[in-house]
């Protein structure tokens, strides 16, 4: 079975192919990134318009990739929420156009599903489709969600934790842009932080919360700010500091905030993973793709840690068909009336 997935719920145009819910036959991206650099952050008609342009040469390639006639796609899947309501329309409304004129069914996607679903393209023993079992501690963190799910199996979800402010890839593009990086932050926070010695400025606070699973990062952010600006890093003040200086104070105040993120989403995955009983834990969203929390959360716990390649972390339409093929198994119909829902949630 053929599956047909289509992204568009923020700022990548994104069309995979998957067989039979695990088998990768394509995974095109288009980013926008470069579009969405120059103001810092994603303008939301910005990019609607250039899913517009980029909608049909992604779906080309995507199908050329994969060795694949639009006539042999069984179903055809699209996200249908949570996101941008422009962006989302774009893609929904294709993947309607392809069912109606191919003949085949439409099957609407929840983003945040899909993002828990790209562990089932991982190959072999260490995918959850063979093991650990359910239930799984899941946390998807992206730029528009911080969330611990609780994964009791296929389609059955439970909310147990979430951010209260910023999300933490949010937070990862705020606390870039206090340090003069690009857009977007998280990869840069990293790429600077590994030349860090971590240990030269005092830690920045973690937002504990006691008594619950869910997550505060604008605190953080703040403290990063105040220290930035005592520093005399933003803004950035040549009369105090040279470029050497500079470029030294941001990879240490980078590698302290990365470090204060990871741990925080650590602790409450492996508290959540312990409170639950999970067999597993699953991490998913853009923010998976940082490679000091995918080290952290390996060291700590005790449990199989499951996590995809970068690649299939950020958004993309791969996950949007492995999540497909398990709603058509468990019977899931959408007609073509299916509407975008901006704030869909999940669990
Ligand atoms: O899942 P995603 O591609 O899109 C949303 O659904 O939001 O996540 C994008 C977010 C951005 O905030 C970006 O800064 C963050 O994921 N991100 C990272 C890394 N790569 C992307 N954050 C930390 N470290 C990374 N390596
Ligand atoms: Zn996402």
């Amino acid at each position: 079975m053929k599956i047909l997935g289509i992204e568009t719920s923020c700022d990548e145009t994104a069309v995979g192919i998957v067989e039979d819910g695990r088998l990768l036959r394509a995974n095109v991206i288009s980013s926008q990134v470069d579009l969405h650099a120059r103001y810092g952050g994603v303008v939301p008609e910005v990019a609607s318009r250039q899913h517009v342009r980029d909608m049909v040469p992604t779906l080309e390639k995507s199908l050329a990739d994969g060795g694949i006639a639009l006539e042999d796609v069984d179903f055809v899947a699209a996200t249908y929420g949570p996101g941008l309501a422009g962006s989302l329309i774009t893609g929904l409304n294709t993947a309607k156009a392809l069912s109606f004129s191919l003949g085949v069914p439409l099957v609407g996607v929840n983003h945040l599903e899909g993002h828990i679903y790209a562990s089932w393209l991982i190959e072999g023993v260490d995918s959850p489709a063979e093991s650990p079992g359910f239930p799984l501690a899941c946390l998807i963190a992206s730029g528009g969600h911080t969330d611990l799910i609780l994964m009791e199996g296929h389609g059955i979800y439970k909310l147990v934790g979430r951010t209260r402010d910023d999300a933490a890839g949010e937070a990862f593009d705020k606390a870039a842009r206090i340090l003069g990086l690009g857009f977007p932050g998280g990869p840069e926070i990293q790429r600077v932080s590994q030349g860090a010695s971590g240990t030269e400025l005092p830690a920045l606070p973690r937002a504990w919360m006691k008594d619950t699973l869910d997550f505060s990062f604008s605190g953080v952010k703040t403290a990063l700010l105040h220290l930035a600006q005592s520093k005399g890093v933003y803004p950035a003040d040549t009369s105090i500091l040279d470029k050497v200086q500079q470029a030294h104070l941001v990879r240490e105040m980078a590698a302290i905030f990365q470090e204060s993120l990871v741990d925080v989403m650590v602790v409450k995955l492996i508290e959540m993973a312990k409170q639950y009983h999970a067999k597993g834990i699953v991490l998913g969203g853009g923010v998976a793709a940082n490679a000091r929390l995918r080290e952290v959360v390996a060291q700590r716990s005790t449990l199989p840690v499951i996590i995809p390649p970068p690649v299939l972390c950020t958004d993309n339409g791969a996950m949007i068909a492995a999540c497909a093929y398990y709603q058509v198994q468990r019977g899931e119909q959408f007609g073509l009336d299916l509407d975008i829902d901006p704030a869909l949630p999940l669990g």
